[in-house]
Formats: C-alpha cells, structure tokens, sequence
C-alpha cells in the first residue's frame, strides 16, 4: 500500500523531501504540491511527477486525494498550516520548527490533545541517523557507566548561514536542543548563552556557545559557528568510564601527492540524507500501521519544549544570565 503525500512549500527542503519519496520510499507517492513560487512549483512536478499543484496550501490540504502532509513552509506559515491539517485530521510532517514561539507551538499542542490522538510529527530528523542512534543505543546498554558532559559542535558555511543572530539558536543549535532530549530522556532544565568576539566582519552574531543542564545533571555545551570551513555536527558523550563520539560520515580519505584529504559537506542534505529517508519511511509506516515498533519521531510536545528552551536561551543572551526553563503541564497523549 501507497499513500499519497501532499509537499507544502517545495523549496530546498520540500523538493528534498519530494525527492525522497518519489525516489526512495516506495511506500509513498508525491500526490501534490503547494508553493505560491510557480517555477518553484512546476520543477516540482516535473522531479516528482506529482499528480496536482496547488498556489494554495490550503486547497492541498483539503484535497481527498492528499492522505498526509508534508509542512516544508518558511518558519512563520507553519502553525496555519498544521492547523488546517488537524482541522482535516491528516498526519502532518512539519519541518522544524514547530513554530516560532512556544505559545504557538503550545496552542497546537492544546489543539492536538483535544483531538485525543497525535497527528504532528516534527522534522527533527537527527533522531533516525545511524550515528546518533548507535551513540543512545551504547548509552542504554551501560557499559560507559553515566553520562556527564555531552559536547557538541554544529558548523556550516556561508550557504546554511542563518539571516539573524537568533537563528543561530532557533534555527541551528535547535537540532542539538531536540537531540540531547532525545538522547538522555532527560528534560533541559537550565541554559545560559555566551558569546564570544564575532567572527571578523560577521553581521551576526557568530559563533555563539550554549550551556545546557538537564534535569540528570548532565551538562551540555553546543558550539554553533556558521560560515566557517564546511558543514560538520559533532558530538561526544563523556561518561564515568569512558566517552562516545558520532562517527565521521563522509565517505572517502583521500592520499595524493603526499596528503591527505577529506571533503566536508556544503549543508545538511547529504550529511543527513539517511537520517531523512529514515524519519520520511518510518513517518509513512507509523500512519500505515504496518510498523509495529513505536514510532520515534518528535512530536507537537517535543516541538513545544525544543521552542521553549531555544526561547530561554534567547532571554540568557539578553540578560547575559542563566534562565530556568519552564513548561506547561504536558497532556495525557504525550506521555
Ligand atoms: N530539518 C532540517 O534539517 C531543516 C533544514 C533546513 C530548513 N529546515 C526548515 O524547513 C523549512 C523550509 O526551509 P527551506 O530552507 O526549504 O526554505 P526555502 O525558502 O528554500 O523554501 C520555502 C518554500 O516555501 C514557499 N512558501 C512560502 N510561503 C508559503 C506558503 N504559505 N505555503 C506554501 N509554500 C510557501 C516558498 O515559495 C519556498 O519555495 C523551514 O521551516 C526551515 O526552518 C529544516
């Protein structure tokens, strides 16, 4: 069975996505797309041969022939359209972030549990790659003893530099936000941001460094430094027996006259094209039912708490202070 899929928004992610599906998840069919962009959109169809286009997103939406949705929008169309994605009890996919601010994100969430079952899943997508998983996979079976430090360091270049200094944080170090959540099952209860001399002649503010503590008391530090050498995450676990670090996914070392050479990624769309196929046929399988495992995406609640601490982290900047995460009563269809 093939369910048909509608694609919001078909920019760089979106045509991403699209292309996943069409090319990888048989599972899956690209039966619209959505974008007021319209050459945007007729490239679109071509790559995926998608069945109808739409210049509204809601007609795509609202089309009987769309079983589940795709939310690959700019950031501040989202909670509009996950709306209407409720409203006609579709599952949605949103690309992170759920919404801008926790209080949107916290009206979907309300919105959802009256509804009394999850249909939201948000696009953080590090949670199916093979490097992450393998790092919570060691972490559970205990060897390493407990964890103490999670060290991580999130890099890009000019390209997936964000336009604003809080983007850094709410468009970047969000994934490490979701990831070390994910990781630990343990809630961020604490951040402070810092932030050192700018990156010469940076209109933003760039690198910024994080510090999170979780209710464990596992300290996190994230180090976000856009336009420097190459898109390149890392992370390692430091435990009380020994550490774990993501493996290094690029696919060739190079050795020529008398080097040695390895290529980084221009942004995140090979660095995690696992990572999306997997989220993208694990998301189909979960609304099929033909997965039995629970399916290990973020929900609307994992977005609400992802938006809160980046928020809290935005206060650190300004007050140049610590700041207590808080969180609203979490619904009975999340726990
Ligand atoms: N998960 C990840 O790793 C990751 C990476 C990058 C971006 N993102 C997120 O993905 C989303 C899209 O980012 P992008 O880089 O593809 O942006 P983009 O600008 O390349 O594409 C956005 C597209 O949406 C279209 N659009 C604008 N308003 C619309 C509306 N109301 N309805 C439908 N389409 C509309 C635009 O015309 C454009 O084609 C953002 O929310 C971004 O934060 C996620």
């Amino acid at each position: 069975m093939s369910i048909g899929i509608g694609v919001v928004g078909t920019g760089i992610m979106g045509a991403d996505h699209a292309s996943t599906i069409s090319r990888r998840v048989p599972s899956g069919f690209v039966a619209a797309v959505a974008d007021p962009d319209a050459s945007r959109l007729e490239a679109a169809v071509r790559g995926t041969g998608a069945g109808k286009a739409y210049t509204n997103p809601i007609d795509l939406i609202e089309d009987p022939k769309v079983e589940a949705v795709i939310v690959a929008s700019p950031d501040q169309t989202h909670a509009e359209l996950v709306r209407a994605c409720l409203r006609a009890q579709k599952p949605v996919l949103c690309e992170k972030p759920l919404a801008p601010s926790p209080e949107e994100c916290l009206g979907l969430v309300e919105q959802e549990a009256s509804l009394g079952r999850r249909l939201i899943t948000v696009g953080f997508m590090r949670r199916f790659d093979p490097s992450y998983r393998a790092m919570k996979s060691e972490l559970r079976q205990g060897r390493l003893g407990a964890p103490l430090l999670f060290h991580c360091i999130h890099r890009g270049t000019r390209a997936s530099t964000p336009a604003t200094s809080d983007m850094i944080i709410t468009a970047a170090a969000v994934h490490e936000i979701d990831i070390t959540r994910w990781l630990f099952e343990s809630e961020i209860v604490r951040c402070r941001v810092f932030n050192s001399r700018r990156q010469t002649e940076s209109p933003i503010r760039n690198p910024q460094f994080l510090v999170l503590e979780n209710e464990s008391g596992v300290l996190i530090t994230i180090e976000v430094f856009s336009s420097v050498y190459g898109y390149d995450v890392r992370g390692e676990v430091v435990c009380d027996r020994g550490t774990i670090m993501l493996s290094d996914p690029r696919e060739i070392l190079l050795r020529l006259d008398g080097h040695e050479r390895r290529d980084f990624y221009d942004d995140w769309r090979p660095r995690f094209a696992t990572a999306y196929q997997d989220q993208m046929s694990d998301w189909i399988k979960s609304i099929t039912g033909a997965d039995s495992e629970e399916f290990d995406g973020a929900t609307a609640w994992d977005g609400y708490v992802a938006a809160s601490v980046a928020d809290a982290c935005l206060r650190s900047t300004t007050r140049d202070q610590d700041v207590d995460i808080e969180l609203s009563a979490r619904p009975e269809i999340y726990s």
